[in-house]
């Protein structure tokens, strides 16, 4: 097999970056490890920034999100069960976030890769990308059980944190930088209706809660729990006791359903200052890991592949290197960033410290200081939407 563009992944990296290079009269094959269903029913996070939804619009893939997608204009912060409201569309000028599951967000751009006539071969595991330093460098893949290769002019690994893109770089190339947080989210998804019509982030004593949604007939929630916590220690029953507790504010009260959906996801930030090596390019998960608090994931990974997909239409329209050279550059900006926020977000939101301790009180005063400081209330504001100028 033979292709312009190899890509490792059929994630929101992948899909979007095929789709971008199809509209630049670009080739690409996207290699999947996982079925069509897996990756389709991957329950992930799903707030959309206003630059991933202009990009879906570009690419005209936008349909069903602005039909069953549920846009946002503010979000609560709560601490010790006192809300305040950060009103991120008027504090920015207009950007609004889009509350659409990610899951969805995959099936929208596989159906379009495949309407599109872009070959995405599921079920198919890339074993080792060799030649990184030619002009024609090959990802040797397995199929049906057979050791086959597709040779290309680039390779995009968008395989994320367990792919093997990363694991191609030189060893002593990059430098890597890494934080585990000492708590994990324990999320559900539940058939109720939302009870908030925003998202609220809650500080409690007993931990952080978030209250976000789906539709109007299904709720997305979580709960900041230690690590080595197991599904198994919670009942649908203590997750909404647990819930309504830390949720809580006067006057206010908490929907409940059925939970379908439960699972505990370790908080990470993860990153390596390089993202490329010869005609190997790296992009999202594969590349960086942020904690969710500040429900960037996915829109630093659709980010990346915009910078890529601009640096490969560069080279093959103009024959200019010069914006792929500077991918790595280029994308470290959004991404140090992003990393800044997502981390701040947790430390602002979650329980570190024992409740009334000096940390804890410098952590309320943070909290405190939004209330008091339109600027403050801005900073997070523009960073939650995200930042338009990097
Ligand atoms: N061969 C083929 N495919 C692979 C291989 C491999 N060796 N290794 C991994 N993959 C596939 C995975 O099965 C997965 O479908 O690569 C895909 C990577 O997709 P994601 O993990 O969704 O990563 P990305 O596209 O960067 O999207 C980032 O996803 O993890 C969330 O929070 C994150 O929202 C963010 C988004
Ligand atoms: C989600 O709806 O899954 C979600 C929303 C906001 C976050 C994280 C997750 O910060």
């Amino acid at each position: 097999m033979k292709t312009q563009i190899g890509i490792i992944g059929a994630g929101p990296a992948g899909l979007t970056l095929a789709l971008l290079l199809q509209k630049q009269g670009i080739n690409a094959v996207i290699l999947e490890n996982r079925s069509r269903e897996y990756v389709e029913a991957r329950v992930r996070a799903g707030l959309l920034e206003q630059n991933t939804v202009d990009l879906f619009d570009e690419l005209n893939v936008s349909e069903r999100l602005h039909k069953e997608g549920l846009a946002h204009h503010g979000m609560y912060l709560s601490f010790d069960g006192v809300r305040h409201y950060v009103p991120y569309t008027k504090l920015t000028k207009g950007r609004a976030t889009t509350i659409y599951g990610q899951q969805e967000v995959v099936k929208d751009l596989i159906k379009a890769c495949i309407e599109r006539g872009i070959p995405i071969h599921f079920e198919t595991t890339a074993t080792a990308i060799d030649g990184m330093e030619t002009s024609s460098p090959t990802i040797q893949f397995t199929q049906n059980g057979e050791n086959q290769s597709l040779t290309c002019d680039f390779v995009a690994a968008c395989d994320g944190y367990h792919g093997i893109g990363r694991k191609h770089l030189p060893k002593d190339s990059y430098n890597e930088y890494r934080i585990e947080y000492p708590f994990s989210w324990l999320g559900i998804l539940a058939y109720a209706p939302p009870s908030c019509d925003e998202l609220i982030y809650s500080y409690h004593e007993n931990g952080f809660a978030l209250l976000s949604l789906r539709s109007p007939t299904v709720s997305r929630l979580y709960l900041q729990v230690d690590n080595g916590d197991k599904i198994e220690n919670w009942s649908d029953t203590a997750i909404w006791d647990e819930l309504e507790k830390r949720l809580h504010t006067e006057g206010w009260n908490l929907q409940r359903g059925e939970i379908f959906e439960k699972g505990i996801t370790p908080m990470r930030s993860f990153m390596i200052d390089k993202m490329q090596h010869g005609r190997l390019f790296l992009a999202g998960d594969a590349a960086h890991i942020v904690p969710p608090t500040g429900a960037k994931g996915l829109n630093l990974a659709v980010a990346d592949v915009k910078i890529l997909a601009k640096g490969f239409a560069s080279y093959f329209k103009k024959k200019n290197i010069q914006l792929l050279d500077n991918y790595t550059k280029t994308c470290l900006k959004r991404v140090w960033r992003v990393q800044d926020f997502s981390n701040f977000m947790t430390y602002l939101m979650h329980k570190q410290a024992p409740h009334g301790s000096f940390e804890y009180h410098l952590q309320k005063a943070k909290f405190d200081y939004i209330q008091y400081s339109k600027a403050q209330a801005m900073t997070i504001a523009e960073n939650y939407v995200g930042l338009k100028a990097i």
